[in-house]
């Protein structure tokens, strides 16, 4: 009897391998960071050969750490970064061009083009998605109107769309060698291109985008057996048997299973979504309606999400553009140097801004400064630009749901964070909640693996597995919180209108 479950995460800024036990318990793990590629302002890549090969190093690492045989392992899960788009030639395997990656905002021109007269809410209530730059759909026509050749060779059929969970799983089946070309529909529900009742390409959309039916993966569930692993090495022949968008497997991982449950997950951005049950609730307030999961032949789980851009990589920018800090940790140790933000805010609109504004126009400002702000304030102001974001997007949650959350848990690498943690809860005024395992990511991946080989027995199994570590509750008096969030949503207005 095998007794673990991998994942393979293919994360925005890394790659990481995680074995866990029945109790989902983390037993090892391996990462390894890839380039980040930025071209031109505004555009960013990732090298797909490269966030391969980083793959199967981490797989054989985390397999190596735990000191396991193959036939441990049962069963494994894949999550990714959601929307970043790799195309590739099917008979040679290569990429036809770097990963366009879901922060990048080239395909600005394609996006006002498609939304026309009609305005950017043209395919929401097919899609569940304004239009813009960050889904995959633009991202595919911008690849096959600038590389040379690419179009007339997607045409004849013979390129391959895939996100990153596609492009691996692809790869770790077989690749030129009968690789499978399958996503799930938490996947596709990201490209602006499938239909969110049918869970089928929408040949319209594709028409309009100009891109061939042709290209994109079969959509199959979230759980199921989708192929063995073929390349020789580290878990060759364990079933592939889960595919999760990585904020939707945060959110299977936080066993947000029922309607009303809602996770934070603290990445590169911050994601929050909202279980929604078997509805599909379209937003009236800026946020997203996207595929939950879909665990085999069970109906459809629905989530609202809202997606923001920059919350950890702005520590990452301070870190590796200005050299403020040597390593993320720092951060919060500048940040206790001082009482508060001193007056200042940090709006991080370099992708624009997502949810719940949806403003490609607009680009990052600090404002607020005086000579009296220093290195702590400012410090202060990068954590807490991660908590103001949260706050729109719930008070957003809340409008669309008509039910007010009474608490949040949290996940990912910013968690760690007490600072940022208390502030959370001072400035959305309910308790915030860390699970025992944070690394949700990879265990929600590991759990839709495990359940379609039978190695834990249903959902039950996962709400058992889910153990709360830390709580935080509201410590900032009332009129605090209004004057800080006011002076934030002031600050937001002065990026607006940057870009035309
Ligand atoms: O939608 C983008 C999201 O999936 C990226 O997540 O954790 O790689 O920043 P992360």
């Amino acid at each position: 009897m095998s007794s673990y479950v991998a994942a393979i995460d293919q994360g925005t800024t890394s790659t990481r391998c995680m074995i866990f036990d029945h109790s989902g318990r983390v037993v090892a793990v391996d990462q390894k960071e890839h380039r980040q590629i930025f071209p031109k302002a505004g555009w960013v890549e990732h090298d797909p050969q490269e966030v391969w090969a980083n793959t199967r190093e981490v797989a054989a690492g985390a397999v190596a750490k735990a000191d396991l045989h193959v036939t441990d392992i049962a069963a494994v899960g894949i999550t990714n970064q959601r929307e970043t788009a790799v195309v590739w030639d099917r008979t040679t395997g290569k990429p036809v061009y770097n990963a366009i990656v879901w922060q990048d905002t080239r395909t600005q021109g394609i996006v006002d083009e498609l939304a026309g007269d009609v305005g950017a809410d043209r395919y929401k209530a097919k899609t569940g998605l304004p239009l813009a730059t960050y889904f995959s759909g633009p991202k595919i026509r911008w690849i096959l109107d600038n590389v040379e050749g690419a179009r007339a060779k997607a045409e004849a059929g013979d390129l391959l769309f895939g996100n990153m969970d596609t492009w691996v799983l692809w790869n770790m089946t077989g690749g030129v060698d009968g690789g499978v070309h399958v996503t799930d529909p938490t996947n596709a529900s990201r490209t602006l291109l499938m239909d969110l009742e049918t869970l089928a390409w929408d040949e319209g959309i594709a028409a309009d985008m100009g891109i061939p039916l042709s290209m994109l993966p079969e959509i199959r569930s979230s759980s199921e057996e989708y192929g063995k692993v073929r390349e020789r090495g580290a878990l060759a022949g364990v079933p592939i048997a889960g595919i999760l968008g990585d904020q939707q497997a945060a959110t299977f991982g936080q066993a947000c299973l029922s309607p009303g449950e809602a996770k934070n997950t603290y990445g590169t951005g911050n994601f929050v979504l909202l279980n929604t049950g078997t509805e599909k609730v379209l937003s009236e307030n800026g946020l997203l309606t996207t595929v939950c999961y879909k665990i085999g032949s069970n109906d459809t789980v629905y989530a609202l999400e809202g997606s923001i851009a920059v919350t950890g990589s702005l520590v990452q920018w301070i870190r590796d553009n200005l050299g403020m800090i040597s390593s993320a940790a720092e951060i919060e140790e500048h940040a206790r140097s001082v009482e508060d933000n001193g007056g200042c805010y940090f709006v991080p609109a370099f992708s624009g801004l997502f949810a719940p504004y949806w403003r490609s126009d607009a680009r990052g400002a600090i404002v607020g400064l005086t000579r009296f702000v220093n290195k702590g304030h400012l410090a202060r102001a990068v954590l807490e630009a991660t908590a103001f974001q949260t706050r729109e997007v719930i008070d957003a949650m809340n409008a669309d749901s008509g039910v007010p959350l009474t608490s949040l848990k949290v996940d990912g690498g910013m968690v760690v964070n007490e600072l940022l943690m208390q502030f959370q809860s001072d400035i959305l005024g309910v308790p915030v909640i860390r699970p025992v395992v944070a690394e949700t990511t990879a265990l929600g991946a590991a759990y839709a693996a495990g359940l379609a080989v039978g190695f834990w027995k249903s959902e039950d199994d996962i709400r058992q597995n889910w153990a709360k570590d830390k709580e935080w509750t509201p410590a900032m008096d009332e009129d605090r919180r209004a004057s800080e969030y006011a002076n934030w949503k002031k600050a937001v207005t002065k990026t607006f209108d940057w870009v035309d």
